[in-house]
């Protein structure tokens, strides 16, 4: 039987060349789009790690998400360094979440709290994304606007407790395969996993409406 690493990536390929293609993606990656683009999204990013990571403990001890559960991948410290640099020392009370957003974080939430097989969905969507094509944004950032390298503006996207990220993507991928869960279950999670994707997708259609390309 295919492993579910496999089965997951593959189920969700065409999910994730939607959203690294959005006109927003294309945009921001293309350099066409202002600092103040980039901030905002990295506000997004603020509700869906809070929703990812501030329900992580509750679930270190279930079988099904506990394994996942790794505070080297916690990214909710980075990402307030960063709007700190982007934003000023002000930068949390002009947090707000778009309504894709919000709609996002409540779904993880809610996965979190009912689902463990739904978290692990939402964490596959986003912290093996991050340590991927996260690097290609990372790069591009750094150019487009000129933070320091791996410095404030692009922690996010700095992993400072891994250190051989191919190596780790492959343990995880192990965690992946060893999800106990029977082939139902393993349906729902790679159908929970594109709709990740969607709700990725919907928050940057919502950033394009907010950010309509001038250049
Ligand atoms: C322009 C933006 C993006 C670029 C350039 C990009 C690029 C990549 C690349 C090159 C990989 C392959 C890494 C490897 O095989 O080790 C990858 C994997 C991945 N990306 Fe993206 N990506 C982008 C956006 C996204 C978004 C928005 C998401 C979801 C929120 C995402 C989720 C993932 C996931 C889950 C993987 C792991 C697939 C697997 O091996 O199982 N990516 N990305």
């Amino acid at each position: 039987m295919e492993p579910f690493s496999s089965l997951i990536r593959t189920a969700s390929h065409e999910q994730h060349v939607e959203a690294e293609t959005s006109t927003f993606m294309s945009d921001l990656l293309g350099g066409r789009l202002g600092v103040t683009a980039y901030a905002r999204y990295t506000e997004q990013l603020w509700f869906v790690y809070e929703a990812l990571e501030s329900t992580a403990e509750r679930l270190a001890a279930d079988p099904v998400a506990g394994p996942f559960v790794r505070p080297e991948l916690f990214r909710l410290a980075a990402l307030e360094r960063d709007l700190a640099h982007l934003r000023g020392s002000g930068w949390r009370a002009g947090l707000s979440p778009l309504p894709a957003t919000r709609a996002y974080a409540d779904r993880v939430r809610e996965c979190a709290e009912r689902w463990p097989g739904g978290y692990v969905a939402h964490h596959y969507t986003r912290y093996l994304g991050d340590l991927s094509g996260g690097q290609i944004i990372r790069d591009r950032a750094e150019k487009a606007w000129g933070f320091a390298r791996k410095g404030d503006g692009v922690r996010f996207y700095v992993f400072e407790g891994i250190a051989n990220p191919a190596a780790f993507k492959r343990d995880y991928r192990g965690l992946l395969d060893g999800v106990t869960a029977d082939d139902l279950e393993k349906q729902r999670i790679v159908a929970e996993c594109r709709q990740a994707f969607a709700l990725n997708t919907a928050v940057f259609r919502a950033l394009g409406e907010e950010f309509p390309l001038s250049a």
